[in-house]
């Protein structure tokens, strides 16, 4: 480690790294840029924080989803699980690349149409739709209902007429190793109907009988953030024991993890496919549709988030806090999940990191902690610090916690931002308030 200051040129530390949207560099000025956006001017003209996304790395992911599936199989369907980034610019972008979108509510539903999806090609998720969601759904014309309970079936009879095509969701009993709070495979779990219980089997029978639903597949999510392939073999099995004639379409769930560290290795988009395409086939055979409903994998990395440097405070002995514009309210996951986040000074990136920092956001928690125990580059006041791979679940479940204005959204593209999302103004904050 170097003297704090004395700040030594590296190889390229972010061109290449999985972490950073692909076509990420340090350019000739040390500074970081993203698909051909220099960070730290972008910065200073949008202020902070802001989330920046390269577009045609989310295109790219998207083509090889399609393109792994075309190489193996005619009958496939790519979700965009919009849960992970619902801006209309994202649900516009997936759509244009051909992709069909998962939604889990009637919000998402509404940002779903307003973004020029066909409504054939959406599929609705939820495990507590209201009527009022429901008749949404079915009046606009979703492609699959995605059922969740006994009592959502009930619903469904007594307010729909018309045929709507159906999946029953499934909890297989799995747990994959991820964090607990983002598996949904295991028994124990608010979603779906369990197989080892019976449940599936006496819904399946339910829904068979139904002059309103018309059951056309099975679907089982076992989590998110997952590494390893074999759980979803597990699934696929599970619902093959459930499968009839009837069994015309299988969504087999997203859940693909990616790299927030140098360290993460996740499969290949190529590699998952090919995994989920031969499961089903082997347990299926010909003639059924698969399904995938990816989130995380299609934006996660995709995306990065720009804050400045306000305070960097040295408790000697004990540690240095860099504090940043943003926290919690823009990136709950290390607060909700403990997930760890690289980060690096953008006006510095090609330098070598030489300062043990840990990276506090601006909330009224101590909790609020974005990096713990991150090396960067002579952090200081005024600098930009980017956390990359922000893309997913970031935009999608900010707050106004202390009365934050949520941030921007910004794609780039060949040295081109276009803002997608405006940062939301103080009036925005009580745009609501009715007294
Ligand atoms: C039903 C369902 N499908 C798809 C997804 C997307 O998962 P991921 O972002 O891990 O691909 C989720 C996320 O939780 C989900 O609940």
């Amino acid at each position: 480690m170097t003297e704090r200051g004395q700040v030594g040129a590296v190889a390229d530390p972010i061109a290449g790294s999985p972490v950073y949207p692909g076509g990420s560099r340090v350019n000739e000025r040390g500074h970081l840029e993203i698909a051909g956006c220099d960070l730290v001017d972008l910065a200073a003209e949008l202020g902070t924080p802001a989330y920046i996304y390269a577009e045609d790395d989310m295109r790219a992911r998207a083509h090889a989803y399609r393109e792994a599936f075309e190489r193996r199989t005619g009958d496939f369907e790519v979700l965009f699980a919009s849960k992970a980034f619902p801006c209309t610019a994202a649900y516009r972008l997936f759509a244009e690349a051909g992709l069909s979108v998962d939604v889990a509510s009637g919000g998402e539903l509404h940002m779903a149409l307003r973004a020029g999806f066909d409504p054939a090609r959406i599929h609705m998720h939820g495990n507590n739709k209201s009527d009022e969601e429901i008749l949404f759904a079915a009046r606009a014309g979703v492609g699959h209902l995605i059922l969740d309970s006994f009592d959502e079936i009930e619903r469904c009879e007594r307010l729909l007429d018309g045929p709507q095509e159906v999946l029953i969701r499934v909890t297989p009993g799995i747990k994959p190793s991820t964090h607990d709070y983002v598996q949904t495979g295991q028994l124990d779990s608010k979603f779906g109907f369990g197989l080892g219980d019976g449940l599936a089997a006496r819904a399946i029978e339910w829904v068979l009988a139904s002059e309103t639903l018309n059951l056309v597949g099975l679907h089982a999510h076992i989590g998110s953030q997952i590494f390893a392939l074999e759980p979803y073999m597990l699934a696929i099995r599970a619902l093959g024991e459930l499968a009839g004639e009837w069994c015309r379409a299988v969504n087999v769930g997203g859940g693909l993890g990616i790299a927030y560290t140098g360290e993460d290795e996740p499969p290949s988009i190529d590699a998952y496919v090919d995994f989920k395409v031969r499961g089903v086939a082997e347990v299926f055979g010909d003639g059924v549709r698969i399904l995938v409903e990816p989130g995380r994998s299609l934006v996660g990395n995709a995306g990065v988030t720009a804050y400045r440097v306000g305070t960097v405070k040295e408790i000697p002995g004990v540690r240095t806090y860099v504090v940043v514009d943003g926290g919690m309210s823009d990136n709950l996951r290390p607060m909700l999940y403990g997930s760890r986040y690289e980060a690096t000074i953008a006006d510095r990136a090609g330098a070598a990191p030489d300062t043990l920092a840990t990276i506090a956001g601006m909330h009224c928690e101590s909790g609020d902690i974005l990096v713990r125990d991150a090396m960067l580059a002579a952090p200081a006041v005024g600098d930009v610090l980017v956390t990359p791979a922000t893309g997913a679940y970031g935009y999608a479940a900010a707050s106004n916690y202390n009365g934050v204005r949520r941030p921007p959204v910004v794609f780039c593209r060949d040295g081109e931002a276009r803002l997608v999302v405006r940062r939301e103004t103080y009036e925005d904050l009580t745009a609501r308030d009715v007294s």
